[in-house]
């Protein structure tokens, strides 16, 4: 724990929608520990010269969003062993002797608001990782080690399905399939969106056949860009629908936790946004 007030960040691009503000606020004002939480924009090209001022300024602790993970882990002199195998940093924690130690808090956050929050047991069941981008790389190792027995990846572009599936080497317990025969494919009782069809406004095409009988749907984003895949998890009459509002509470909790030394609760502040978006 820190007397003085230490100084954090997000940096992302765009960046001005980020709820990480207010998450570490409420966190600073639950456990005590005085901090400044602000918004960087920071595109591609400047996010490297954007952070080591920063650093030069006092910054402390950093958070990391879109589109900017991959550029954080190139940045980092260590990383975890999560975020080596994601390849991906969203958070980076100040080495003493300079230069950053990145972690990837994404896989941690996402099982901590399945198994604690949502209740759900994730061992034995089948998932469907719908995207083969940066954030379905940032939870498909997570949701391995917490033992779901299969993980089939489909992506619009299949290359990238592969190119996963390589990257993870599991190939007994690791498929794919192709996005346009999933209608043929069988059904899952864990689907996971982690498209950014949602976040781009667009639609996403998937047949109600692939959710089999007390499916578990879950969006990655939140809010808007989650309530088209909800809906159509509902329509499908799938037993449980989440969007990941909680996994960014807890990703959030994750990374104070490595800065201070200290999880903090994320239910308080997770019942606050929640009653706040669905109010809005
Ligand atoms: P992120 O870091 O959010 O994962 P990304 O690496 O650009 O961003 O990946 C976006 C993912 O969303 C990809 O899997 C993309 O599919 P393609 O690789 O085929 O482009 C997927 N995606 C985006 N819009 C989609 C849509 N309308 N329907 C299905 N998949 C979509």
């Amino acid at each position: 724990m820190s007397e003085s007030p230490q100084r954090h960040a997000v940096f992302g691009h765009p960046v001005g929608h980020s709820l990480s503000p207010s998450i570490h606020r409420r966190f600073s004002q639950q456990t005590g520990i005085a901090l400044s939480y602000e918004a960087i924009d920071a595109p591609p090209e400047t996010f490297a010269a954007q952070l080591d001022a920063f650093r030069a300024g006092g910054g402390g602790g950093a958070n990391v969003t879109l589109p900017l993970k991959t550029l954080a882990f190139e940045r980092c002199a260590q990383v975890s062993d999560y975020a080596a195998r994601t390849g991906a940093v969203n958070t980076l924690e100040p080495l003493s002797g300079g230069g950053w130690r990145g972690h990837n808090t994404d896989g941690p956050g996402l099982i901590a608001d399945l198994a604690e929050r949502h209740g759900q047991d994730l061992r034995e069941r089948d998932l469907l990782l719908l995207g083969a981008g940066g954030a379905a790389r940032g939870v498909a190792y997570a949701l391995l080690d917490a033992g779901v027995r299969s993980l089939t990846i489909a992506n619009r572009h299949a290359e990238r399905a592969d190119a996963l599936a390589d990257r993870i080497g599991q190939p007994g317990r690791v498929h794919v399939r192709y996005w346009n025969d999933l209608a043929d494919a069988g059904s899952w009782d864990f689907i996971i969106n982690a498209t950014s069809a949602g976040v781009q406004g667009g639609a996403i095409d998937l047949p109600f056949s692939i959710v089999a009988p007390r499916a578990l749907c879950y969006d990655l984003s939140y809010g808007r860009a989650a309530t088209a895949f909800l809906a159509w998890a509902r329509a499908a009459r799938a037993a449980h629908a989440f969007d990941g509002l909680g996994m960014l509470v807890e990703q959030a909790a994750e990374a104070f936790a490595i800065w201070h030394g200290r999880r903090p609760d994320g239910e308080p502040v997770y019942a606050e946004l929640r009653a706040q978006l669905d109010g809005a």
